[in-house]
């Protein structure tokens, strides 16, 4: 299978065939461990402008499962920290590597070496998107609740990175979400627009109102990395925590979803978190599988395609 898009920039690139071929790939990658050698020879270079543990841990490891290899960049190390541009960065990279994942503050950035580089560029998470997380999600949501287009999915808190990437997802898995943000906190209008042509998206300030009936509850971080000052918190808090109460308007077999890091007492409760409802531990693993999925279908897409005709999963 050949992806009509050489990069993963926001999820709003995939098709929804493209889409289900990742998780089914996943699946079968989580169940078939032996796959070594598909990228090898293959190396992913990673850059990273800011912190992070599971976009991190899960690419480096997966490459290595799979037979290829990672480097780990941080963006100060680089001779971007003394000015190089960032398009020549990715024409130099272009030139050693056969894949990029970079996580970013701003998102032109990560347009910037996705318009120089030859090569398949991945959004490892920017101010404004964050696709990986996305896939994950889903493989999550498919993975405890089955069929996904029997669902309906609630966002409570910021409209941020993560949820406008999720509602790209929404939208090429057919689900209805229904997002509960203060009225400046929205996800893009834009994701909303173009989402809304293919899903119901339903946006509110009521956060009981979203997750009424709901399968899946999902939440962020109140202060993403890109925000300096704690406004998002005060604004948040506490109206829009996933607490017990909260979680029994939903329906009583819903899930709750959470990308990590999450803090404990305040965009969820520590019940919440760590009760019987929770997936975060399964979320955080499917990021491992999801983005060998999607490795391959960006560095082998021959190897995908022969994956995809053995298995019917999905
Ligand atoms: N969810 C997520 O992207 O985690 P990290 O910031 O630890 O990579
Ligand atoms: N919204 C969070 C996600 C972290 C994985 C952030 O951008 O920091």
């Amino acid at each position: 299978m050949t992806m009509q898009t050489k990069n993963i920039l926001t999820m709003g690139e995939l098709r929804s065939e493209e889409f289900f071929s990742i998780l089914k790939i996943s699946r079968y990658l989580k169940q078939n461990a032996d796959h070594g050698s598909v990228l090898c020879g293959k190396s992913l270079v990673m850059i990273f402008q800011k912190p992070s543990t599971r976009t991190r841990i899960s690419f480096e490891v997966g490459m290595y499962q799979l037979g290829g290899q990672a480097l780990n960049l941080s963006a100060s190390e680089m001779q971007l920290s003394r000015g190089e541009s960032i398009e020549d960065t990715a024409r130099t990279i272009s030139r050693y590597a056969d894949c990029v994942m970079a996580r970013v503050y701003e998102h032109s950035h990560i347009e910037a070496l996705a318009s120089s580089a030859s090569i398949p560029v991945i959004n490892g998470l920017s101010n404004t998107f964050h696709p990986c997380q996305t896939l994950a999600d889903f493989a999550t949501i498919a993975q405890h609740k089955g069929d996904l287009k029997k669902l309906r999915i609630a966002w409570v808190g910021d409209g941020n990175n993560v949820c406008n990437s999720m509602i790209y997802g929404a939208a090429l898995a057919g689900v209805p979400i229904t997002i509960a943000t203060p009225e400046e906190m929205q996800p893009l209008k834009q994701v909303v627009q173009q989402a809304q042509k293919h899903i119901t998206i339903q946006l509110t300030t009521d956060p009981v109102e979203a997750v009424r009936d709901a399968d899946v509850v999902m939440t962020d971080t109140f202060k993403s990395i890109h925000t300096n000052t704690d406004s998002g918190v005060d604004r948040l808090y506490p109206t829009y925590q996933v607490n017990d109460s909260l979680m029994r308007i939903a329906d009583s077999d819903a899930i709750f979803l959470h990308c990590l890091p999450a803090t404990r007492g305040r965009e969820v409760t520590k019940s919440v978190m760590d009760g019987p409802q929770s997936v975060v531990w399964d979320e955080a693993e499917n990021r491992l599988h999801t983005q060998k999925a999607l490795l391959i279908m960006l560095m082998r897409p021959d190897a995908a395609e022969h994956i995809l005709q053995s298995t019917d999963q999905f």
